[in-house]
């Protein structure tokens, strides 16, 4: 065959090399199907033969997988398989037996390698390096820890609930999302970095952060399934990638903030003595916290430092914003947090310490609806529903096995456990707060 302009050797070898490329695909296809140690497995035919049946699914009919699911486990039964060497359980009694202390497991790199954030306490793959990671940085998240600083997160919440009484004042409505967002996000980077973003100062809470990063959640799926195009991006210079997605620039803007303060804590490691109070540098270059192990590459201090801003800032910030959304939409529970908090608060200026809150009883324990065990009715009575007391129960206890919001298993961050707490317990002062009729969610 000739194509003009093209050299015929050149055409026989691309062809050659696009027939080798198919055949490989159609024999993996056929061995995926037939002969696939998982083809006993029910499921969409398309979903054994290739995993570009998630990236149809995902990205070009742009669905959330959690929906996928849904509808494949009513359709196929409590165990599907949904790629070719990917299975999915919907029995809830199927999540203690994957998440658990004795599985050490790695990550998927596919997914976890499409956030950037792979020389992480969160994006190692294999156990052993990220408990590594994790025991280094466990003092800064330990109870005692969030006990002294918890004046911190209090100073945070203060802020907030100014610019919501303010607002009030002025018969103005509050985007309580973006509000309590621009308070974790403050929080976590005052806490990790002692650097504030201080967003929530910012007009609206419309923090430039806090937008670029809900504008860059659709990006990640992107990345997740195509990683050419992920290289791409991390690696644009930081003008390029404000000039191709401004959307994003904030996001931007915070990853210079942190890779600077790396570059300044490497450079000049006194300039940690500074810092108000302990920060993750001071664990993460401190050689006898690493014990023996090589002291963590800038790139890697960069990385972690995203890593615990994204998952320390979305994820406190939703779980408050479900929490208060809920609240609201039940009086009588308001009135009874109040009451509680009032017994315990007599004057507003004066407000109690953490170890004062978490023995309040209504306030023991928050959680978060989340998919397949969240919203089983068999553990669960009426799942949907926003119930504290099912908490309260003599026989509560055993639902804490169930209680999976935080991952279970080897790869939990322990410690996020105290922090979060101490995140969500501090906002009583923002609900005891909320009197006025102009709350807008
Ligand atoms: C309501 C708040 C939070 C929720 C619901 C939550 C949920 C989770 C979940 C489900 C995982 C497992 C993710 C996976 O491996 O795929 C996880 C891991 C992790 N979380 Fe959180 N988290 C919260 C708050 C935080 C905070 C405040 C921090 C840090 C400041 C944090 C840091 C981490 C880290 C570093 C990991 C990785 C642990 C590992 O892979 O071994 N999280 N979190």
């Amino acid at each position: 065959m000739a194509i003009p302009g093209i050299p015929p050797k050149i055409v026989v070898i691309a062809i050659g090399l696009l027939s080798a490329w198919l055949l490989q695909k159609i024999f993996s296809g056929i061995y995926n199907v037939f002969y696939h140690p998982v083809a006993g497995f029910p499921g969409p035919r398309a979903a054994a033969i290739t995993a570009w049946y998630k990236t149809y699914q995902e990205v070009f009919r742009g669905r959330s997988w959690i929906d996928v699911l849904q509808e494949l486990h009513k359709k196929y039964g409590k165990i599907v398989r949904v790629g070719p060497n990917e299975l999915h359980f919907s029995d809830p009694s199927a999540y203690h037996e994957i998440y658990n202390n004795n599985n050490r497991w790695d990550k998927e790199a596919g997914l976890y390698h499409s956030f950037g954030e792979d020389r992480s306490s969160f994006g190692f793959l294999t156990y052993a390096e990220s408990k590594q990671r994790k025991d280094v940085m466990a003092p800064l998240f330990s109870r005692r820890a969030i006990y002294e600083l918890q004046g911190l997160v209090q100073s945070h919440i203060d802020r907030l609930c100014k610019v919501l009484e303010t607002n009030n004042a002025a018969g103005k409505s509050s985007d309580l999302f973006f509000g309590l967002r621009c308070f974790t996000m403050d929080t976590i980077t005052s806490f990790c970095f002692a650097k504030s973003v201080d967003a929530i100062s910012e007009p609206d809470f419309k923090a430039p952060i806090i937008e670029a990063m809900e504008a860059s959640l659709p990006a990640f799926v992107i990345f997740k399934h195509f990683s050419l195009i992920r290289k791409a991006v991390f690696n644009m210079p930081p003008w390029l990638s404000v000039i191709t997605s401004p959307q994003t620039s904030g996001l931007i803007h915070l990853q210079q903030l942190l890779g600077s303060q790396v570059t300044e804590v490497l450079n000049n490691p006194d300039s940690l003595q500074d810092a108000p109070h302990r920060i993750i540098y001071h664990e993460l270059l401190d050689p006898k916290a690493q014990k023996g192990a090589p002291l963590p590459s800038a790139g890697s201090l960069y990385e972690e430092a995203q890593a615990l801003m994204f998952g320390g800032g979305d994820t406190t910030g939703n779980g408050l914003m479900l929490g208060t959304f809920h609240l609201l939409e039940s009086p009588a529970l308001v009135e009874r947090l109040k009451e509680e908090l009032r017994s315990h608060w007599p004057v507003l200026e004066n407000p109690p310490k953490l170890e004062v809150l978490e023995k309040l009883p209504f306030l023991t324990i928050v959680g978060i609806s989340g998919s397949f065990v969240h919203n089983s009715a068999d553990i669960f009575k009426n799942p949907k529903d926003f119930d504290p007391d099912r908490w309260l129960q003599a026989d509560s206890a055993s639902l804490e096995k169930w209680l999976v919001a935080f991952s279970k298993g080897p790869r939990m961050f322990l410690q996020t456990v105290n922090y979060t707490s101490h995140s969500l317990r501090s906002s009583d002062a923002l609900i005891s707060s909320l009197t006025g009729p102009v709350w807008a969610i």
